[in-house]
């Protein structure tokens, strides 16, 4: 993928355009309306791109997304790549204007990323020095534990994100029985998970049930930081279920490995922050100006953040 690691800026600007545009809806109570604004700019950024994209996560089947759907072609053409967009990951917390909404994009060779359904997954992911022992199977204590010896910090500085549902009833209790702290988090796992491989956000692991599409995301990026993302698909009802195996998962109990879900070596990760955040600032205006906070990782384990200063009336992929 040289020459998409030469393109990796234009990436950026992708995921820049998508969180300029649904910032402007921030708190605003309009989900929809701030998902339609950011689809509407990434489609368009990734369109003038000299690459031959397909998208393989996106907003749904070509039936019900009219833009950015599963296999839609995008870009002027060139090297051909696979792409996981999800133009805003945690679209309540830009309707309600609360942390850590990003627009995000995951790109690799072509057949480099799972084409995970549109269900749930119950997710596990950890940053690289305890990577090797954890395991998505293992009791919750025995993977605080773990956490804990490998970070060499009592268990009880441990803090472990996890989506605040009822589902997670269970999960919480024994994070809590086994001495560790948790952050709940309303929505947005995907920088949550990621957040687990970069040092100095104070968060360790995070466990529990989001989105599949999500969690390739969140793979790819904590693949190309060392970290360790484990899945397992769960349906929430028959037809998810029934999807999934037309898609080509034959055991859907089967525990998918990091590189399950992102098969390529050449995998790049991008997001931006629409709202402040663990790993980003959000947008902010200022006089004729927004400034957007980046963070881009390559399979190289180069992590850089990137602040950008946009003139506004002026397309920021220019
Ligand atoms: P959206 O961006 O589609 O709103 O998803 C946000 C999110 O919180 C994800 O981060 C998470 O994986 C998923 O929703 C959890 O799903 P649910 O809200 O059904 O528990």
């Amino acid at each position: 993928m040289a020459n998409t690691l030469d393109l990796s800026l234009d990436f950026v600007k992708v995921t820049e355009s998508a969180a300029l545009a649904a910032s402007r809806w921030m708190g605003r109570g309009e989900r929809d309306a701030a998902d339609g604004a950011a689809v509407e700019r990434m489609r368009e950024a990734l369109g003038n791109m000299a690459i031959s994209g397909r998208i393989v996560i996106g907003e749904g089947e070509r039936d019900e997304a009219p833009m950015l759907y599963i296999g839609e072609e995008l870009g002027r053409g060139g090297v051909a790549v696979d792409i996981a967009v999800d133009p805003v990951e945690g679209t309540n917390l830009v309707a309600n204007g609360l942390p850590n909404s990003i627009a995000v994009m995951a790109i690799a060779e072509r057949g480099g990323l799972l084409h995970a359904p549109d269900s749930y997954m119950k997710k596990l992911a950890v940053g690289s020095k305890a990577a090797p022992y954890v395991h998505i199977d293992a009791p919750v204590r025995e993977n605080l534990e773990a956490v804990a010896n490998a970070l060499e910090k009592p268990i009880n500085d441990i803090c472990a994100v996890i989506l605040d549902r009822p589902r997670h009833a269970d999960l919480i209790r024994q994070v809590r029985e086994a001495g560790a702290r948790i952050k709940l988090i309303s929505d947005g796992d995907v920088d949550a998970c990621i957040a687990t491989a970069i040092e100095s956000t104070g968060i360790h692991i995070a466990m529990g049930t989001g989105g599949a599409p999500e969690g390739v995301l969140a793979a790819a990026a904590i693949k190309c930081l060392g970290g360790n993302f484990m899945g397992r698909l769960e349906p929430r009802n028959d037809e998810e279920a029934q999807r999934a195996i037309a898609m080509g998962f034959g055991n859907l109990d089967r525990v998918l490995s990091i590189d399950d879900l992102v098969k390529s070596e050449n995998v790049m990760f991008c997001a931006t922050g629409i709202t402040d955040g663990d790993l980003m600032h959000g947008v902010r205006f200022f006089g004729n100006h927004a400034r957007t906070h980046s963070i881009l990782v390559h399979a190289s384990g180069t992590v850089r953040f990137i602040e950008s200063v946009h003139r506004l009336g002026a397309r920021p992929s220019r």
